[in-house]
């Protein structure tokens, strides 16, 4: 081709087009070869068909059609950014983990924000729990703590999983709705599953339509384990508190700013950390031992509870300051992967059925959506700390062991690679287990209701309008009577007033039985 001093060329068969000027770099293949015309297919004559020899375009074509991987089966949209972690002060006392251990320390962090229920195209603002998940790049490690901004979850066995959000997700016949938790086969769901009831009251407040990420606070959930250089554990539950507060939108803002502008909470992230206003975050932690569990009115171990702040308040250890936007959407945010199992020396798990559940299925499911055992080589998911592992080969394989030595024990001496460290390395914390294996579940997580009750009538007036108003709202579009009623039978539960103006609301004739408190699971379906 020959360039006219326009910028504009002619290709090889003499037709004209745009040239992109003022670019230092020549575009070229994925194998590194220069493109001369990037607008015209390779044919026979300027009006035959398009030759089969044509590897620019046969490589561009193959490659876009292979751009999309499967999005993620929860939390599918989301947007994330980079920053740091700082420690206040050490907590040696607590935790061997090293990025506790110096006072004014900066670990970098990646941090993604999500909806739970609706697909990757949908809106920023529907009514739904947000995810909160940080991994931190810590020297030993990272370490992903893959939390809500909501402190309790809607069932306490992972079991029940892929029917909660099955029944939150779009309906299999009809394929809607992609966003809202207004349907029936939701509350049909929840209707069934009394565990759910507190955070009902909470996915019905305020607290499901916040103003944007930097409004929200976040929540480990579960209840962790820090262990000590001495081998002492203590258990710790996490909370991220917002330096910008704690804020919401109404429910008819929420309506509106989904329809103007899908990308709201989105692009007020963007807007916010390009601008240079970072948001911030303070670590808060509730510590508390054995003793404390014991005597605890419900189970330490029961994701649908909380501890109240009143009985162990929450002790502030560190911020979280998010200062750059990713530089690809793709390779960052929507590649990163969370897993809570990604743990370091000096945090363990605990033994909630929830969380127990959740370790086993995020390295599934991300096998699936990165479709490679070497999701760990993309560089936002390596650990930026020295590496060294006998795992090798795979698709896409970036960081294959050295030398000859792929396996151990092996007497090849210096040259032999990696070897274990008893000191310094991962030890899991020696909590004793015992009991008959059985499906049977603790009595000590049987009640559904009082902390349900509890969030409640801790509401402001106006904010009890609000659940009122939501759970009206909501219920309104189920079409199903049986299972309105149902709901209304676990409101009465939890307050009397709630329930029955929702019941007026909703033109119920009259009030159903409480639904029965003594048998939780399962036991209050209609005879
Ligand atoms: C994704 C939080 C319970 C399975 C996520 C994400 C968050 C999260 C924040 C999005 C991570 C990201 O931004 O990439 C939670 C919390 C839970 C909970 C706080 C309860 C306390 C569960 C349970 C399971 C589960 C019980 C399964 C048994 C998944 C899966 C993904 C996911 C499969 C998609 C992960 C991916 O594709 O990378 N969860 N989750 N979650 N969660 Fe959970």
């Amino acid at each position: 081709s020959k360039s006219s001093k326009k910028g504009v060329i002619l290709g090889q068969g003499g037709e004209l087009h745009q040239q992109t000027v003022n670019t230092e770099e020549t575009l070229t293949t994925q194998q590194g070869v220069p493109v001369a015309d990037d607008q015209n297919s390779l044919r026979a004559g300027p009006r035959g068909p398009t030759l089969l020899e044509d590897q620019v375009m046969r490589e561009k074509i193959f490659h876009f059609d292979h751009e999309r991987i499967p999005e993620r089966v929860v939390h599918a949209r989301g947007y994330g950014a980079h920053g740091y972690f700082e420690t206040y002060e050490s907590l040696t006392d607590l935790t061997c983990a090293d990025i506790f251990q110096r006072k004014g320390e900066r670990t970098p962090v990646f941090v993604r924000f999500s909806t739970v229920a609706g697909n990757k195209g949908s809106a920023d603002l529907p009514r739904d729990v947000r995810g909160f998940a940080v991994k931190f790049y810590t020297k030993e490690g990272n370490w992903d703590l893959v939390g809500n901004n909501i402190p309790v979850f809607f069932i306490q066995d992972a079991i029940k999983f892929p029917d909660l959000v099955h029944a939150a997700k779009q309906e299999p016949d009809r394929g809607f709705p992609q966003a809202q938790t207004a349907h029936d086969n939701f509350w049909d769901f929840i209707s069934l599953t009394p565990e759910s009831m507190n955070m009902i009251m909470w996915t019905m407040s305020d607290r499901a339509i916040p103003r944007s990420f930097r409004f929200m606070e976040g929540f480990g959930v579960h209840t962790f384990r820090f262990v000590n250089g001495g081998g002492k554990s203590t258990f710790v539950k996490f909370h991220w508190k917002p330096k910008q507060g704690l804020q919401s939108v109404v429910w008819n803002e929420a309506l509106k700013i989904n329809g103007a502008d899908p990308d709201f909470h989105r692009r007020d992230l963007w807007d916010a950390i390009t601008m240079g206003d970072y948001p911030e975050w303070e670590l808060g932690l509730q510590v508390f031992d054995e003793i404390f569990a014991e005597k605890f009115d419900f189970d330490v171990l029961d994701a649908t509870k909380i501890i109240p702040e009143e009985e162990i308040p929450v002790k502030v250890v560190g911020r979280l300051v998010l200062d750059r936007v990713v530089d690809n959407f793709f390779a960052e945010t929507e590649q990163v992967a969370f897993c809570t199992q990604n743990i370091v020396p000096g945090i363990d798990h605990s033994d909630d059925p929830l969380l127990q559940g959740r370790n086993f299925s995020y390295l599934d499911t991300q096998l699936k959506r990165l479709g490679s055992p070497n999701f760990t080589h993309i560089p936002v998911n390596a650990p930026k700390c020295p590496m060294h592992h006998f795992q090798q080969d795979g698709h896409m394989a970036m960081h294959n062991p050295k030398g000859r030595a792929n396996y151990e024990p092996n007497s090849w001496g210096k040259e032999g690679g990696p070897r274990e460290n008893p000191v310094k390395g991962f030890i899991s914390y020696g909590a004793s287990v015992n009991g008959p294996k059985t499906r049977a579940r603790s009595e000590t997580f049987a009640d559904h209701y009082s902390q349900a009750r509890q969030f409640y009538i801790s509401q402001t007036p106006i904010e009890q309008k609000h659940i009122g108003d939501a759970l009206m709202f909501e219920l309104s579009k189920v079409e199903r009577e049986e299972i309105r009623e149902r709901v209304v039978s676990h409101l009465l539960n939890i307050d009397d007033e709630l329930a029955k103006r929702v019941a007026r609301g909703l033109g119920l004739d009259k009030l159903p039985k409480p639904a029965d408190a003594a048998k939780p699971t399962q036991k209050n379906l209609p005879a």
